[in-house]
């Protein structure tokens, strides 16, 4: 029980603004109107505290007010809030590891027994490793026992750290493995080279390593007429050697490669072993470099 209350009173003290969050109670006042699952979606009292959230600094906003909750890659737990508490939110994600993006949402939930509701609503804080995104908030809800659960007022934020660069789409969350690319439809390597980083895991370097090689590429063309292999695609992870978080790689390609091809987990060097974490994939977001047979 100890276990289960903590996250709650983390919740609590960890109010940005207690008077301002009391305007947003999530009890409806439903005595005086229908409670269906149709009012609860379209209820602004669970509409406005979203529309109006400050994204945390050291977050971005993915999506605001959806009806959907995301199901993303990395799925770290959640906690129950008593308001619909952003900041609180994001610095319990911040405190957690492998957390790098999380969802808080108000979902629909049974009335307690001596209410005159119908419904309730639990505010829920979900972690997450990989990102949250438009795309991957699908979840609209299920119904359980003639129970109709519907999400509202929906907000996806994202840690800066992860978060892509302008013209990189949404990373794709690699877990504990590398790209290891096979050659492109022509029988060409894509791989363009790495850097490493010794300072806060941001993906933002790699994006910008990514983009300068592209400009050089364009700007020095091959002597023989073919085209510049420019930079599309970019893997970045966190290597460790022995347990131990060394750097941050940043492995750039002219093609995007996906999951199936995530496969490289780290290598031994003598008595040491070299791991990788927390990887990361980014797509040029007009461009993906998608191979076309020659
Ligand atoms: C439920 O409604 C009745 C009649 O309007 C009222 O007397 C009672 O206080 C209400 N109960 C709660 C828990 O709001
Ligand atoms: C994405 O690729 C296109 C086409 O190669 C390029 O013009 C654009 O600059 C790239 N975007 C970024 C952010 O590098
Ligand atoms: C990066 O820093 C760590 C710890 O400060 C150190 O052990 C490691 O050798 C450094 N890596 C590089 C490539 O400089």
């Amino acid at each position: 029980m100890l276990f289960a209350t903590l996250p709650l009173l983390f919740a609590a003290t960890a109010l940005a603004s207690p008077l301002h969050q009391h305007s947003s109670l999530y009890k409806r006042a439903c005595a005086t109107g229908p409670d269906t699952a149709a009012d609860f979606v379209k209820y602004t009292g669970y509409s406005t505290p979203a529309l109006n959230a400050v994204t945390p600094p050291g977050y971005t906003n993915a999506y605001t007010n959806l009806q959907a909750s995301s199901n993303a890659d990395g799925y770290g737990g959640f906690s129950v809030l008593s308001t619909y508490d952003v900041a609180g939110c994001a610095a319990q994600c911040t405190s957690r590891a492998n957390c790098n993006a999380f969802n808080i949402f108000y979902e629909r939930a049974p009335a307690a027994a001596n209410s005159n509701c119908t419904s309730s609503a639990t505010i829920k804080c979900v972690f997450w490793t990989g990102a949250v995104t438009p795309a991957n908030a699908k979840n609209t809800g299920s119904t359980q026992n003639n129970f109709q659960i519907v999400i509202a007022g929906s907000n996806g934020y994202v840690a800066s750290a992860i978060a892509p660069s302008a013209g990189y789409a949404m990373p794709v969350y690699l877990s504990n493995n590398a790209v290891q690319a096979p050659l492109d439809c022509n029988g060409k390597d894509t791989y363009l080279g790495f850097q490493t980083f010794n300072a806060t895991f941001d993906a933002s370097r790699c994006a910008a390593a990514c983009s300068a090689q592209a400009a050089y590429a364009l700007a020095h063309p091959p002597s023989d007429g073919s085209k510049p292999k420019t930079c599309q695609f970019f893997n970045t992870y966190v290597e460790s050697k022995n347990g131990v978080a060394q750097d941050q790689k940043c492995v750039l390609y002219s093609q995007t490669w996906g999951k199936s091809v995530a496969t490289n987990t780290g290598y031994a060097y003598g008595q040491d072993v070299y791991s990788v974490g927390m990887s990361y994939a980014y797509s040029n977001a007009t461009d993906a470099g998608v191979c076309t047979k020659a």
